[in-house]
């Protein structure tokens, strides 16, 4: 049997972020166990994690009650052929915390609900485009989502030309989209924030242009659900979508996602009315027992617990912190945290002040050599500012290495091949 993943699984993942070409040579290449904030290799090497199980684990690996809750529910059952009482509780649980929404349909990844939202909204308008944010990396690897990116081999350009673009902030282009396709546009997608604030009432002004225009605004919440907030950065930001999508941290790394959306778009998908009928999703395993299960205890502890308010705080130690190491190392020019704090993002730059992917790799191998995995940072209820000290320790070594490759140039520094975007054409 081959040791080497990359014979057996194309890509030697099944999500391309934890693929080789994501992460420096020397981190670890299998992930065996986790506990709170940290995970262990097929070495038993021990590391501190801020990537958490693809930004999953909000409350840490192996959390008690979550755990606990989907175990007793294996025992009573994974799956049946009729719904369980479970699909109801779980979906009125959800509803009671995103304010946006009167049904729910669950499902197992978040493109399938993303994909389903975009669905509905060209059922329920009749029209065909959908326009999405460029500046947010992922809704979807269904091909109206993979269709406007740099890797879009395989796609129909038929399907490409149903999807348009728009640009973060850009209040204006999204106004020029809508009049260059008159009645064309079924639904607008993007996330309420990734690392830059809205400016200028700009949510405001999409959910106001999609009105309107007669499209449907579809917010993912993804990442920003259960995190920037807990009922939304929809309530965050004071925006009312009409389709929100989540997935991720909603069951600590179990696998649920859905789709939460006003009653008249969603009854499109049910069996009680009299339009024509819209094929919604419909999966064997879309409302896994035990997943749900999970769920519910992972947002019971969001409501009773201060979970949001505790990432927020980690994180923005976690910026101020990393930042003042950079400023001791001299690399504060080239090296900066900041994004919102319960998701707070660094960039690495090389000596022109140019974002570089050398130097992010740099910055990457001399943390793992230190111990802790940065590939990304999500603050989890299990980060505690020991957890930071810890990882700004292993900055301030980290960035003494990366301001002499500033110096003397990157070459002699990297132990493997730089990082590399995930949306490109060829390898
Ligand atoms: C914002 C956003 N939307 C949708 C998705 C797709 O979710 P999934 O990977 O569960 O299909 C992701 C995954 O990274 C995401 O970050």
């Amino acid at each position: 049997m081959t040791s080497d993943p990359h014979r057996i699984i194309p890509g030697g993942a099944h999500t391309y972020s934890k693929g080789d070409d994501q992460f420096p040579s020397n981190a670890p290449r299998f992930l065996e166990r986790g506990e709170g904030a940290h995970v262990w290799d097929d070495h038993d090497r021990r590391f501190l994690d801020w990537t958490m199980g693809l930004r999953t684990m909000t409350l840490g690996y192996g959390a008690q009650a979550v755990n606990a809750a989907a175990i007793a529910q294996i025992a009573r059952g994974a799956n049946f052929g009729r719904p369980s009482r479970l699909e109801m509780d779980a979906a009125g649980d959800l509803l009671d915390l995103i304010p946006a929404g009167d049904m729910v349909k669950f499902a197992k990844n978040g493109s399938s609900a993303t994909t389903a939202a975009v669905k509905l909204a060209r059922a329920h308008t009749g029209r065909d485009l959908v326009a999405l944010c460029s500046d947010h990396p992922f809704f979807s690897y269904d091909d109206w989502a993979i269709a406007v990116t740099r890797c879009d081999n395989g796609i129909p350009r038929a399907v490409k030309d149903l999807t348009l673009t728009f640009r973060y902030n850009d209040l204006a282009g999204v106004e020029r989209l809508f009049e260059a396709h008159p009645g064309g546009i079924a639904a607008l997608i993007m996330e309420a924030a990734t690392t830059d604030e809205p400016r200028d009432g700009f949510l405001h002004g999409v959910e106001a242009l999609c009105r309107a225009h007669g499209a449907v605004f579809i917010l993912d919440e993804m990442i920003t659900g259960f995190r920037w907030h807990l009922n939304g950065a929809q309530t965050l930001f004071g925006v009312t979508p009409d389709i929100s999508t989540f997935g991720k941290g909603i069951a600590n790394g179990f696998s649920v996602a859905a789709m939460v959306g006003k009653r008249a778009i969603m009854e499109l998908g049910g069996i009680e009315h009299d339009q024509k009928r819209t094929f919604l999703l419909s999966t064997t395993h879309g409302a896994e027992n035990h997943a749900l299960a999970a769920m519910r205890a992972a947002l019971r502890i969001y409501r009773d617990e201060p979970v949001v308010a505790h990432l927020w705080r980690i994180g923005g130690l976690l910026i101020d912190g990393l930042n003042q190491a950079a400023g001791e190392a001299g690399v504060g020019m080239a090296f900066r945290a900041g994004g919102f704090p319960c998701s707070p993002v660094v960039t690495c730059m090389d000596r022109d002040g140019l974002v570089s992917a050398p130097f992010r790799t740099l910055w990457l191998q001399e943390m793992v050599r230190r111990g802790v995995l940065a590939n990304y940072f999500a603050p989890s209820y299990a980060h505690t500012a020991t957890e930071v000290e810890i990882t700004v320790a292993a900055a301030r070594e980290s960035l003494r290495v990366y301001a002499r490759a500033l110096q003397d140039g990157i070459d002699g520094f990297l132990e493997g091949p730089p990082v590399k975007p995930v949306f490109r054409p060829y390898n």
